[in-house]
C-alpha cells in the first residue's frame, strides 16, 4: 500500500471551526478520490507495519474538514478482526434518535487533529440512529452503539466545527463521571 498524500489540519487551525456544508450528488471525482485516500490512510494507520514505517498515529476516523474541505462527509475505518477492517463512508448525516444512557471512553478520546494527550470525560450517547447518504447518494439509516457510536458523534461534531476537547470541563475534567458508563 502507498501512503496517500493528505495533510491533516491541527486543532489550532481556524478552518476546523467552520461548519461543513451539505453535499450534492453525484459526488465529484475529486471527492471520491479524497474518500479513498482517507480510507487508505486510516487503514494504514492501524496496521503496525505501516504506522511504524511512516510514523503514523493510529486513527479510526477523519472528517473532510480535517483536510480543510468543509463538506458533510466523514469516514470511519474499524478494525473488526486482526488487520480486517470495516469502512463507513457517511455523507450528510442527521441524528434521528439517541439513547438516554451516556458513556465515555475511559482512556480518553483521540483525534488526528489533536496532537497532545488530553484527559477527561467526553459525554456521548451510548446508542443512536442516524440517517445519511452513501457514496452513490442513496438514503440510508444506521444504528450504532458503544465505541462506534462515540466515533460517529466525534465525527459529526467535526462537521459542526466542534472538537472533543471542547466538551471536557476545564475545571473538573472528570465531572459527572458517576452519571455515565465507562467503556
Ligand atoms: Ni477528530
Amino acid at each position: 500500500m502507498e501512503l496517500p498524500k493528505i495533510k491533516i489540519l491541527d486543532e489550532f487551525d481556524k478552518t476546523l471551526r467552520k461548519k461543513s456544508m451539505e453535499v450534492k450528488f453525484p459526488l465529484s471525482d475529486e471527492d471520491k478520490k479524497t474518500i479513498n485516500d482517507i480510507i487508505t490512510y486510516l487503514t494504514m494507520s492501524q496496521i503496525k507495519k505501516y504506522y511504524e514505517e511512516y510514523n503514523l498515529r493510529p486513527g479510526m476516523g477523519l472528517a473532510f474538514i480535517q483536510l480543510g474541505i468543509p463538506k458533510d462527509i466523514f469516514v470511519i475505518v474499524e478494525e473488526i478482526d486482526e488487520e480486517k477492517f470495516e469502512n463507513y463512508v457517511i455523507i450528510n448525516p442527521k441524528m434521528i434518535s439517541h439513547s438516554e444512557e451516556l458513556i465515555y471512553v475511559g482512556e480518553g478520546e483521540g483525534c488526528l487533529s489533536v496532537n497532545r494527550d488530553v484527559v477527561g470525560i467526553v459525554p456521548r450517547f451510548a446508542r443512536m440512529r442516524i440517517s445519511y447518504q452513501d457514496i452513490d447518494g442513496n438514503n440510508c439509516e444506521i444504528r450504532v452503539r458503544e465505541d462506534i457510536s462515540v466515533a460517529f458523534q466525534h465525527e459529526m461534531d467535526h462537521l459542526n466545527g466542534i472538537l472533543f476537547v471542547d466538551k471536557i470541563d476545564k475545571k473538573n475534567p472528570f465531572k459527572d463521571k458517576e452519571k455515565m458508563r465507562e467503556i
